[in-house]
């Protein structure tokens, strides 16, 4: 049956973790995959998540089916920690919400929702570059992809002017995908002044917004901060599509907690949407897995673990963000040739260092660290005990 099956190519990202796990070096490193790790290198199970994990247990919760949507506590909980208690289509209850499986099964839900009923141009918008993953789940579905310049690769920052250009010439009513903070793999974010400009010209374009959330707190230490495109977007009236996930933040990877959400102009639109929401849902996979959703519901719903979950999650956020400094000086005190600011400046997980795909290579090759091809690195797998190691392993590959 399968003899003419070609081999796929690994997955540029998950394929990274595979290959390190390959490598017997005792030095080796792990920059691919954006995973928390701590200061000694080790996945981090954050305190209020084992605290929640006792209090589930205690309850002996069945395991009955959730609905489609999923649990109700749940995205009640997780939209009001998205847009704010204060948001306006909430309180009026014009938003529809599902549960997801994290940020993918988001998109998935949205691609999949607006390949069938989005009566715009079939056609999403993505910057260059992007989370790998956005290119096959839009063009899994049918939608076209185009992209939007972001990166500059001169400055190393943001190619503002080229954003808006591109964005501006696409036809009216396209689908414009944004990164909420963090992006991914950049780690370059516009300015709150520079939101402000996206969303008008987005709005006198009539394009949809949709918006992957994936590092709500993680960027900033801040959740109001992280959150403030997405709300911007929702107060100045864009009926904005949302992907959030509560992988990064939580440090829930494996429990597929997250959502999808679209703002609609009214109750009764609400419920027309979300019927359909459910047809998309329905043949992929019936009704969401409870346990993560339940994790994130008794965090965001019990005060004191969410106090607890603040301090957690700013201190994951500043962790990453005092290895940002050490390494920007350690590649100064190595003279290493280049400017490197943007590892101080860039926001969130990753870092773009602005290396060639040879570079990446030859640090493989002879220093046994692993990062993604483009350059990115994962500024979490980098800690006080292999940072030196990969500063100075990094300065010589530039060197050449
Ligand atoms: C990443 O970009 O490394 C993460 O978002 C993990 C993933 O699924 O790709």
């Amino acid at each position: 049956f399968w003899s003419a099956v070609p081999q796929g190519p690994p997955d540029p990202i998950l394929g990274v973790t595979d290959a390190f796990k390959r490598d017997t070096n005792p030095n080796k490193v792990n920059l691919g995959v954006g995973a928390y790790r701590d200061e000694n290198g080790k996945p981090y199970v954050l305190e209020s998540v084992l605290k929640a994990e006792d209090i589930l247990h205690q309850k002996k919760l069945d395991k009955e089916y959730l609905p489609i949507t999923g649990a109700n506590d749940f995205i009640t909980l997780a939209s009001e920690l998205a847009y704010g208690k204060e948001s306006k289509p909430l309180q009026e209850g014009r938003i529809a919400v599902a549960q997801s499986i994290s940020g993918t099964g988001a998109l998935r839900i949205a691609t999949g929702f607006l390949s069938q009923f989005y009566n715009g141009p079939k056609v999403v918008y993505l910057p260059d570059p992007t989370w790998g993953n956005h290119v096959p789940l839009a063009e899994g579905v049918g939608l076209k992809v185009q992209r939007y310049r972001y990166f500059d690769k001169k400055t190393v920052g943001l190619d503002f002017n080229g954003m808006k250009e591109d964005i501006k010439n696409a036809d009216s009513g396209s689908i414009i995908l944004l990164h909420a903070c963090a992006q991914n793999p950049t780690g370059i974010d516009p300015t709150q002044e520079q939101w402000k400009e996206l969303s008008e010209l987005i709005k006198a374009k009539k394009h949809l917004a949709l918006f992957d959330m994936a590092y709500q707190g993680f960027a900033s230490g801040d959740i109001i901060r992280d959150a403030f495109a997405v709300r911007y977007f929702v107060e100045q009236g864009h009926q904005i599509i949302l992907c959030q996930s509560f992988a990064k933040n939580l440090g829930l990877y494996a429990e597929r907690a997250g959502t999808f959400s679209i703002i609609v102009s009214s109750t009764e639109e609400k419920e027309r949407v979300l019927s359909q929401v459910k047809r998309v849902i329905r043949p992929l996979y019936s009704s969401p897995p409870v346990h993560g959703a339940q994790l994130v519901a008794t965090i965001l719903g019990t005060p004191e673990l969410y106090e607890q979950w603040l301090t957690e999650v700013k201190k994951m956020a500043d962790r990453i963000i005092s290895m940002r400094d050490k390494l920007y000086d350690l590649l100064i005190e190595l003279k290493t040739p280049g400017e490197w600011g943007h590892i101080k400046s860039q926001i969130g997980m990753f870092s773009f260092t602005g290396i060639s795909p040879e570079q990446v290579q030859a640090l493989a090759d002879h220093a046994h660290i692993y990062m993604t091809k483009d350059g990115r690195i994962s500024m979490a797998g980098l800690n006080e005990h292999n940072i030196k190691y990969f500063a100075e392993s990094l300065s010589k590959a530039v060197k050449g």
